[in-house]
C-alpha cells in the first residue's frame, strides 16, 4: 500500500468511526450468549453475527450493545459433591473435546481482558469446522490448538494451566448452574438472553439478523446508531 493510500483508508475509517458515534441516547443492549464449543450453529452465530456487530458498535468499550459469553450449553455436571471443590463429572454435548473447548473459553473469560476473551473465542469458533458439518467433528482440542492464542499473543502455559486446573471445572460449573437456572429453559444452542429475557420470536429473528433487534431497541430507547445504517458483510 503506498503511503497516500494508506492515508486515505486511515481516512475513510475515522469519518466511519464518527458516523458511529451518533445518538445521544441512554438505551443500552445486553445479549448474553449461551453456548458451546463444537456446536456449528454457535460458530456460525458468533463469526457471522454477534463478533461482527459488536465490533461495529465499538467492541468492549461501546456503551450501546454489551455482550457476555457463557460457554456450557448442553453440557451436564454431576454434583455429587461440592461445587467448589471443583471435582466432579462433566459431560459435554459434543463429547470431551467439547468440555475441553468449553474450559479453554471459560479459561480465556477468566485470565484475560474481555476483549481479548471474545477475540480468542471468535478465533476458536472460526477454526471449528463449523461450515462444512463433518461428523465426528475433527478433534481441534482448542485449548492445544495454539493458533488462536498465538495469533492474539496470550500466553499457552497460562491457558493449558488454567484448562487442567480443577478451578476451571468450578468455573464451569457456575455457568452450568446459570445455564441451568434459564427459564424458559434452554433447549437449543445457541442460546440468546436480550436484556436479561428470552422471547421466542425474538430469538427465532435474532439467530438470523441479531443486528435488527439490537436496532430496534436501541431506536426504542431513543439512540440513533449510525452502525444502524451499515449494512452487515
Ligand atoms: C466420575 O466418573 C467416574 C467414571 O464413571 C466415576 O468413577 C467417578 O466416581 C465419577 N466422579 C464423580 C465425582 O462423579
Ligand atoms: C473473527 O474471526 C473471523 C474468522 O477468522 C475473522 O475474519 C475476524 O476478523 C475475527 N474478528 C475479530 C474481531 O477478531
Amino acid at each position: 500500500m503506498t503511503s497516500q493510500l494508506r492515508f486515505w483508508s486511515f481516512s475513510v475509517a475515522m469519518s466511519v468511526l464518527a458516523l458511529l458515534q451518533v445518538g445521544e441516547g441512554v438505551a443500552h443492549v445486553k445479549v448474553e450468549l449461551y453456548y458451546e464449543s463444537l456446536c456449528p450453529y454457535c460458530a456460525a452465530f458468533i463469526v457471522e453475527q454477534l463478533v461482527p456487530l459488536h465490533n461495529l458498535f465499538g467492541g468492549v468499550d461501546n456503551k450501546y450493545f454489551e455482550v457476555e459469553l457463557i460457554p456450557f450449553g448442553k453440557a451436564k455436571v454431576m454434583f455429587n459433591t461440592e461445587v467448589e471443590e471443583g471435582n466432579f463429572n462433566l459431560t459435554c454435548h459434543h463429547g470431551a473435546p467439547e468440555c475441553e473447548g468449553n474450559k479453554a473459553h471459560t479459561c480465556a473469560l477468566q485470565k484475560y481482558s474481555k476483549k481479548d476473551a471474545i477475540d480468542f473465542v471468535n478465533c476458536s469458533m472460526a477454526l471449528s469446522s463449523w461450515n462444512d458439518f463433518t461428523w465426528p467433528l475433527p478433534e481441534p482440542f482448542i485449548s492445544k490448538d495454539p493458533t488462536c492464542i498465538t495469533n492474539l499473543g496470550l500466553n499457552q502455559l497460562v491457558m493449558d494451566e488454567c484448562v487442567s486446573s480443577p478451578k476451571s471445572n468450578v468455573m464451569i460449573a457456575r455457568h452450568g448452574i446459570r445455564t441451568l437456572d434459564l427459564d424458559p429453559p434452554l433447549y437449543y444452542v445457541p442460546w440468546i438472553v436480550i436484556d436479561g429475557q428470552w422471547i421466542s420470536k425474538q430469538f427465532r429473528l435474532a439467530k438470523k439478523d441479531l443486528k435488527s433487534i439490537v436496532c430496534n431497541k436501541l431506536k426504542q430507547g431513543g439512540v440513533e446508531s449510525g452502525v444502524c445504517k451499515v449494512m452487515m458483510l
